[in-house]
């Protein structure tokens, strides 16, 4: 025990991945959906209000019948909307639990609950979006691996819209630990455990969330990373995949880009050639 533990709780190597399924796991993403729908916290979804904001400026980007495909739809609560308003719309995501409330609420849209590390389509869309800063989540293989596959699923002169944190939503941060008895069960495991939190730090743009899950006869780690962008380094990683970006801005509701925001949603084109 002494020794696993030891082990777990030792700051990662940078991009060291865990194995344990944190959106797929039965009680994990029930506390997920929970959060999705929770219209008072910006949390695992952002809050109702925004959302609405989002829809409308995405739609004042494309004309009616416009082919998207959004990744990491999560329960739907962008592709619904889209689907209203007249856009052609996919959502892809592999939680089984979020694609199953998706299907039961939406019946426009089309959703394949799929990984999007693994997606394979062809020059089907004219627009991607990954909302919600995932994309700073992945390490970085697997962002130019992601990159590689939304360029080919995208039709020509094709648009992918991303959000990620800038350095700004790190400003201050300090590495940190904490723990928390869940006596009766929490967001982590129906049954009485400990929670072993750390957020380290490895530079101003990379950090870590560390949480150990501690059961009676159970240890469990999950590793959440936040890669943190500028216009600067997003542009040179983008552009490396045959991207070329459009415009930048402060939020995913179309507000311009301002140098001191947390947030930078870019809009990219697919380059030809
Ligand atoms: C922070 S949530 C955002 C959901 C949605 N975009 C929103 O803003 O309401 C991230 C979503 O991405 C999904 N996801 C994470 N990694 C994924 C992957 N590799 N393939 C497919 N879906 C993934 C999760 O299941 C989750 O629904």
């Amino acid at each position: 025990m002494y020794n696993t533990l030891n082990e777990l709780l030792r700051k990662p190597k940078l991009y060291e991945k865990t194995q344990e399924k944190l959106w797929n796991d039965p009680h994990i993403s029930k506390g997920m959906l929970a959060a999705h729908l929770n219209p008072n916290i910006d949390a695992a979804s952002r809050k109702p209000e925004s959302i609405e904001r989002s829809v409308e400026w995405i739609c004042s980007l494309l004309p009616l019948g416009t082919r998207l495909l959004d990744i990491g739809c999560g329960p739907g609560l962008y592709t619904k909307r889209l689907s209203e308003r007249g856009l052609c719309v996919t959502g892809l995501d592999f939680s089984e639990r979020s694609i199953a409330y998706a299907k039961e609420h939406d019946a426009k849209s089309q959703y394949v609950m799929q990984d999007y590390l693994e997606m394979e389509f062809e020059n089907l869309y004219d627009m991607v979006t990954l909302i919600w800063c995932d994309y700073g989540a992945l390490i970085p293989e697997d962002r130019y691996n992601l990159l590689d596959r939304v360029y080919r699923a995208l039709k020509p002169d094709g648009i992918f819209l991303l959000d990620v944190f800038t350095p700004q939503w790190n400003l201050g941060c300090k590495e940190n630990t904490s723990w928390e008895v869940c006596a009766r069960g929490g967001f982590w495991s129906p049954n009485p455990h400990i929670c072993l939190n750390a957020q380290y730090y490895y530079s101003k743009s990379i950090g870590m969330r560390r949480t150990v899950i501690v059961e009676d006869e159970n240890i469990r780690s999950f590793n959440i990373w936040e890669t943190c962008f500028t216009k600067q380094s997003l542009s040179e990683e983008i552009q490396l995949h045959n991207f070329i970006p459009v415009d930048y801005y402060s939020d995913v509701e179309g507000k311009l880009y301002e140098e001191n925001s947390p947030i930078l949603c870019a809009v990219m084109k697919k380059q030809e050639g």
